[in-house]
């Protein structure tokens, strides 16, 4: 009885509450303890992030044998000969730990111990890595050097590396603020002056597209919730198409697409020999991609390397993209931040539109109007038809409204006064090319700043060939690593740097930087 007794105990299942009693021995309670620091080592060393910037599979599989290891132990139910004195207690009473002899034990030497962990019920959830981007600038902000310098996130910055507000965007909030603008919600697809004045700033006012209502235009969150919905979109209506995405590419767009359980895959972009880009595998891998696949393509300055196709490539990815009955689906986070210029910036997307190619646009103000944290953007679906528009849009809302209702008003009230007055539009215009002339600028200072100290004959022209708030050094991650480590330059693993971060004070220093970790680290 008293044997089948202790069997059971052995097998006392996980009871899934807070503070549940197991049977544990002195050898479990070693295993416990063990696991613990392992867990802590894990999560507070740098294992962790240097596991998920190798590979993200990877970092699952380690957590899911954490977890069954954890699992394991909870339900290890051991007995083991131990001194037999009455009470053997650590802990406090109904704390973390309490062994105690079991009554009526027999003298045989062997007793159990009762013991009342404290597992949470969200033990099972495993610690998240942090993002490679945003957990740059957490770094950085712990840094207490004075030479540190966050590269790592797109945010411009003045020269004297302080956030930036526009004026234009001042003056358009001071005018919301006379009018005495409610907070009443915005309908689901959005404020409709913004929604007019953004797929005008897009396509061009006089767009036939626009004129005929052949797109459906819905008010996203920012860029990000506006590929959500697009991703969404996809996922519901295009079950058995995949997305192509560029290789590299921002890196959240994968997040996104596996979020929103869309299939996806990469082309060819970045060219490590050329630090340029890799045009014949790029077309060859959407030419091989199975026929009406979703092709992800940046409308400029592309996220992270910085190189745009010139626009006769872009004529033959539009080639290709036709022939094989794909769908553009253009990301367009930065109009008017990559040659200054808002219409230049959108040449690549009217360039297919004016191919009667049906397609999809994602935009995001938080670049080019420093409207970040305002979440401000819209997705585009241009169609054949005015009545596909119709029921696209009618579909795009019914995804939005159990994600999250309806979008927010003050970031759309500022893009509808601004694109929608001409005064402010040529003030936002003017202002966007300083932003956009400051960084070229910073752009040339670096490159002379390299090609002065640096005597190796290295060629570093591709710094001046990209375009936008980024520069795809070419540094490996040991590299980056290193400019961190011993710079205080903070940046993505990947080797990416926000020019836009950067300050004409602070190239030589970072030149400096690139040129030490370039041929001192392997
Ligand atoms: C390529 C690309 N797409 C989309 C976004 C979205 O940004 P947000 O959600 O802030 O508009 C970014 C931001 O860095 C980006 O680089």
């Amino acid at each position: 009885m008293e044997e089948k007794q202790q069997q059971r105990s052995r097998h006392l299942p996980f009871r899934k509450s807070a503070g549940c009693a197991v049977i544990l021995s002195p050898h479990t309670h070693s295993l416990y303890t063990s696991y613990t620091s392992f867990s802590f080592f894990y999560y507070s060393s740098p294992l962790l992030s240097y596991i998920n910037s190798l590979d993200p599979f990877l970092l699952l599989l380690l957590d899911s044998i954490r977890s069954i290891a954890m699992a394991s132990l909870i339900s290890l139910s051991i007995t083991s000969p131990v001194a037999t004195s009455p009470k053997i207690g650590f802990g406090k009473k109904g704390g973390d730990l309490l062994l105690k002899k079991k009554k009526n034990m027999k003298a045989s030497g062997r007793v159990s111990m009762a013991v009342a962990v404290n597992v949470s019920r969200f033990e099972g959830v495993t610690m998240a890595p942090p993002d490679p981007i945003l957990g740059v600038s957490e770094a950085f902000k712990a840094d207490t050097n004075d030479m540190k310098l966050n590269l790592g996130v797109g945010a411009y910055r003045t020269e004297e590396l302080q956030p930036y507000v526009l004026n234009v965007v001042k003056k358009a909030e001071n005018l919301m603020l006379e009018k005495g603008d409610n907070k009443e919600y915005l309908p689901i697809e959005g404020l409709a002056a913004f929604n007019k004045v953004t797929a005008e700033l897009l396509l061009g006012a006089d767009n036939a597209v626009i004129q005929q209502g052949r797109i459906a235009t819905v008010q996203g969150l920012s860029g990000t919730g506006s590929l959500r919905l697009a991703a969404a979109f996809i996922q519901r209506y295009f079950p058995d198409a995949k997305v192509l995405i560029s290789s590299p590419t921002w890196g959240n767009h994968k997040n996104i697409f596996n979020d929103a359980r869309v299939p996806w895959s990469e082309y060819r972009y970045y060219d490590p020999r050329t630090v340029g880009l890799d045009f014949d595998g790029m077309v060859a891998d959407i030419k091989a991609a199975p026929d009406g696949s979703f092709v992800l393509l940046h409308g400029c300055a592309h996220n992270p390397t910085g190189i745009d196709p010139t626009p006769d490539q872009w004529e033959k990815i539009a080639d290709v993209i036709q022939e094989k009955n794909h769908i553009p689906f253009f990301d367009v986070a930065y109009q008017g931040f990559a040659s200054g210029s808002l219409d230049e910036d959108a040449s690549s997307v009217r360039l297919f539109v004016s191919r009667g190619m049906e397609l999809l646009v994602a935009q995001s103000y938080s670049k080019n109007l420093g409207l970040y944290a305002e979440r401000i953007g819209a997705i585009n679906v241009v169609c054949s038809s005015s009545d596909a528009a119709t029921r696209v849009k009618s579909q795009l809302k019914r995804i939005a409204r159990p994600m999250y209702s309806n979008p927010p008003v003050h970031g759309a009230r500022i893009v509808a006064n601004v694109v929608g007055d001409a005064t402010l539009f040529n003030e936002w215009k003017e202002e966007m090319e300083l932003m956009a002339g400051r960084i070229k600028t910073v752009r040339q200072r670096l490159f002379d700043s390299l090609s002065q100290k640096d005597d190796s004959g290295k060629d570093w022209s591709f710094v001046l060939k990209q375009i936008g708030m980024f520069s795809y050094t070419g540094l490996n991650k040991s590299q980056s690593d290193n400019m961190t480590n011993k710079w205080h330059i903070y940046m993505t693993k990947d080797g990416r740097i926000s020019l836009a971060g950067l300050s004409l004070a602070k190239c030589e220093y970072l030149a400096d930087a690139i040129i030490d970790s370039f041929h001192n680290v392997s």
